[in-house]
């Protein structure tokens, strides 16, 4: 089985090998997948085309779940409770749901077949500036979504849109919340805020907007559209700065075509990955909540000036370029190696079957604390028996006086 994690909230698993007859000579791959938002689908999509494209059968079901300091250690373990509990109520019952559907089965082999994965394809590089220690089953493919392999050609950018660009003499700043967030949704005041301030800056603005009717004082160089193509415009060589949600697909391609960032992060992921760039030296955070014209103008003003953030945007490319493989070919690499070595179990940690009372020393605890008490009631016992001794003795001293 293979499990593709994408942000730490939502799953696929791909399952397959044994579970299915084969038919002809391709492995047939059946791929479950549950998703909280759009962007999962959209990761994976490239990768079942191509494994589709090299004659492997792959069945894709698929369904919407839309239904260092101690504070820093808190606010972690908060944030692991809340993903624990939101994957237990929120993200499984409707895939145990399907499971049941196709499979007829039971809870307890679901739970044993989603833990007894081969692969885990995971949308990280350890050049974003997430550096982990991943065990060999665990495979960097962030990027596959992108089109950027040899069959892959992205639509030009419509021509209004081109000219805009092209004739920007300052150059462009793109700004986007992302396909999850609507601009109708925030409020009429954070919109005029950022109308007023793009509308004072040199550069041109191109903004993803859904519903221009709401925005008056529309000022000359800010173009509005509310479906753009990201990567075209990211890859444009008149883009100077982006400001983004800092959603992970955002944050990818901006590190990929190397276009330094201002965060606006809203939920989830988005605050790490705000500050992944921000340690990076590639990019500012603001709190969307408490923007205003001016720090709004200072951090475009100190991103397009100070020339630290494209320098290290730009090394950051560089380094998320160098790969012997496209991201796309190293998930179908994996993945393949996986089908002719039949669920490659030889690659599994030994962890990987152990309890969480094994994993976590757990068993190890009452031979611990029995060492402890041990030792504490030798030194209780010996500190009571030397009171004894020096109490008596003081009385034996007073009647001898
Ligand atoms: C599911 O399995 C049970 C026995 O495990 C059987 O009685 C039932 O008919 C099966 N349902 C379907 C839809 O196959
Ligand atoms: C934006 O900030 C820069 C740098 O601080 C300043 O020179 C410029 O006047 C500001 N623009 C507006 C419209 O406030
Ligand atoms: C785990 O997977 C391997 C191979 O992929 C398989 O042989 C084994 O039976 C599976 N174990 C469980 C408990 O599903």
């Amino acid at each position: 089985m293979l499990v593709c994690r994408h942000l730490g909230h939502a799953w696929l698993l791909i399952v397959g090998f044994g579970l299915i007859v084969r038919q002809t000579q391709a492995e047939h791959i059946l791929a479950i997948f549950s998703y909280a938002f759009s962007s999962p689908y959209l990761v994976v999509r490239p990768l079942i085309k191509e494994l589709v494209e090299r004659g492997h059968q792959v069945t894709v079901k698929y369904t919407s779940t839309r239904s260092s300091s101690i504070l820093d250690k808190w606010d972690s373990w908060v944030y692991k409770t809340e993903e624990w509990l939101l994957e237990r109520l929120v993200y499984l019952p409707p895939q145990i749901k399907l499971y049941r559907q196709y499979f007829n089965d039971s809870y307890s082999n679901f739970d044993e077949i989603r833990r007894n994965f081969s692969l885990i394809l995971v949308n990280q590089h350890f050049s974003l500036g997430r550096v982990r220690s991943n065990v060999p089953n665990l495979i960097e493919v962030a990027g596959m979504h992108m089109c950027v392999h040899k069959n892959c050609k992205l639509d030009p950018i419509p021509d209004d849109l081109q000219r805009f660009m092209d004739e920007a003499e300052h150059g462009v700043i793109y700004f986007s919340m992302g396909v999850e967030i609507y601009m109708k949704w925030l409020p009429d005041k954070m919109k005029s805020t950022f109308l007023e301030a793009f509308s004072n800056i040199k550069q041109r603005v191109v903004w993803k907007y859904d519903g221009l009717n709401s925005l008056k004082d529309k000022s000359d160089n800010i173009f509005f559209r509310s479906y753009l193509p990201q990567q075209q415009i990211l890859n444009h060589p008149k883009t100077k700065l982006f400001i983004t949600h800092a959603g992970l697909l955002s944050i990818i391609e901006t590190a990929y075509y190397g276009v330094p960032v201002l965060s606006l992060p809203l939920y989830y992921d988005q605050f790490a990955n705000a500050q992944r760039m921000h340690l990076a030296g590639v990019g500012q955070t603001l709190k969307l909540n408490s923007i205003s014209v001016e720090t709004l103008n200072e951090s475009i003003y100190e991103i397009l000036h100070n020339p630290s953030y494209t320098s290290n945007v730009q090394r950051m490319s560089n380094r998320f370029r160098d790969q012997p493989m496209s991201p796309l070919k190293t998930a179908v690499w994996w993945t393949e190696y996986i089908l002719r070595h039949k669920g490659a179990t030889h690659m599994r940690l030994p962890e990987h079957e152990m309890s969480f009372m094994q994993y976590y020393n757990l068993d190890l605890m009452p031979i611990l604390f029995g060492r402890i008490g041990l030792t504490a009631i030798i030194v209780i016992l010996l500190a009571y028996k030397l009171t004894n001794w020096i109490i008596s003795s003081y009385y034996i001293r007073l009647d001898l006086l």
